[in-house]
């Protein structure tokens, strides 16, 4: 069964293709290396075996998406990664995120319906919740004004895609919305490519582990949590690709028809920022630098997910452990620079 995954070449994507090859799926990637590179194919290739097809081109081409399907028939399902992800870039540049996320779905929304492709996938994020009134937070929580353009495209993405569906009874959709994805892949021949200064917290972590930054700047510890720090909820990043090919076979299996659904990844957890500095100190042996600094605008005081309604019903749960995570994370960092250096 062919799959078609956008942006396959980036850090989610790419996982998860590696998943969809070994559950036996025949992967189509489309991404423009805007924040990937080709190398990654590589690493696919040496997990698993196989290179995927990829084709590079900007899903924003309507006559380039055009051609690809005229290429490629027989299509049965699109799980659609390519975005444009930095939230602080967002908000300095908000029409090049509005164009890149929202052209790219309306682009790739025509092309399914003319080719009757029935399958989505989307990928959101715990970002539509804002600060949630009670957690953890469930998929019923309310989604409330967005606080960054980049955090808009996905409210408007989900609106555009339920209507999209309410139009067309014959397409379904699962939009997962992620908490914080973190780690590599264990293999270490994949992970997350940070282009210039890493956005996230881990990735800045390993970097800085590493020598390439002077020290982790701690974005505030005087929040009203338990160590002043904020709380997230860290997934796995294979753990999270695994849902991906989860909600496909939920789609697939029950012949899901004109359903739009949305899921929580998480591991249901959360850790501050300081607990993760200690439990990567733990588990490397290496003492992070850091400073604490004045709080980073439009953060999110404590988040982290409710995953009852994914286990259930997507038959799916996170199992790595933070440890684990910061490890492959580590690992990775160590793979990628060796390699950068040769
Ligand atoms: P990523 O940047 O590593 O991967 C996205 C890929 O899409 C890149 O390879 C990029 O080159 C490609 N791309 C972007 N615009 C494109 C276009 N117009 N045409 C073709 N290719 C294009 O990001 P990621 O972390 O793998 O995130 C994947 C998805 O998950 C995104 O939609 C992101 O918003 C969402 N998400 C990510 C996080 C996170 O923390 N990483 C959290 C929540 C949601
Ligand atoms: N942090 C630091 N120092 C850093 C980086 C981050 O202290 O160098 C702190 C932040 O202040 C925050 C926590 O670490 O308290 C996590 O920050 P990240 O930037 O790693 O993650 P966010 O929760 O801010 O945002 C991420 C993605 C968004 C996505 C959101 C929810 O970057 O795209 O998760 O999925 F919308």
């Amino acid at each position: 069964m062919k799959v078609l995954v956008t942006g396959g070449t980036g850090y989610i994507g790419s996982h998860t293709v590696i998943e969809l090859q070994q559950a036996g799926y025949e992967v189509i990637i489309i991404d423009n290396l805007s924040n990937s590179n080709i190398e990654v194919l590589d690493g696919i290739h040496k997990i698993t075996g196989q290179y995927p097809i990829f084709e590079k081109f900007d899903i924003c081409n309507s006559q380039d998406c055009n051609n690809f399907f005229s290429k490629y028939k027989g299509i049965t399902a699109v799980i659609h990664f390519a975005a444009y992800k930095a939230v602080g870039e967002s908000v300095e540049k908000p029409l090049m995120y509005y164009y890149n996320n929202l052209v790219s779905l309306l682009n790739l929304l025509d092309k399914i319906l003319s080719h009757n492709i029935n399958y989505l996938v989307y990928s959101s994020s715990c970002t539509v919740y804002g600060q949630p009134e009670s957690l953890p937070v469930a998929e019923n929580a309310p989604v409330q004004e967005a606080k960054s353009p980049y955090g808009n495209t996905k409210q408007i993405s989900e609106e555009i895609i339920k209507d999209t569906i309410h139009a067309n009874k014959k397409i379904s959709c699962i939009s997962l919305r992620y908490f914080n994805p973190i780690g590599a892949h264990p293999n270490g021949f994949i992970g997350e490519l940070p282009i210039g200064e890493p956005n996230n917290l881990v990735p800045y972590i390993t970097q800085t582990a590493y020598g390439i930054r002077e020290y982790l700047r701690v974005f505030g510890n005087n929040y009203n949590t338990h160590d002043g720090t904020c709380i997230r909820d860290y997934i796995d990043v294979v753990d999270l690709s695994k849902a991906h090919i989860a909600a496909l076979q939920r789609m697939l299996v029950h012949k899901n028809i004109n359903n739009f659904e949305v899921f929580n990844l998480g591991a249901g957890k959360g850790y501050s920022v300081m607990e993760v500095v200690q439990c990567f100190e733990k588990v490397t042996g290496i003492r992070l630098k850091y400073k604490i600094l004045n709080r980073r605008p439009g953060d999110i005081e404590r988040v982290y997910a409710d995953p009852q309604k994914a286990n259930a019903r997507l038959n799916w749960k996170a199992t790595t452990s933070l440890d684990n995570s910061l490890l492959s994370a580590w690992n990775w960092e160590k793979y990628y620079r060796k390699k950068l250096n040769c």
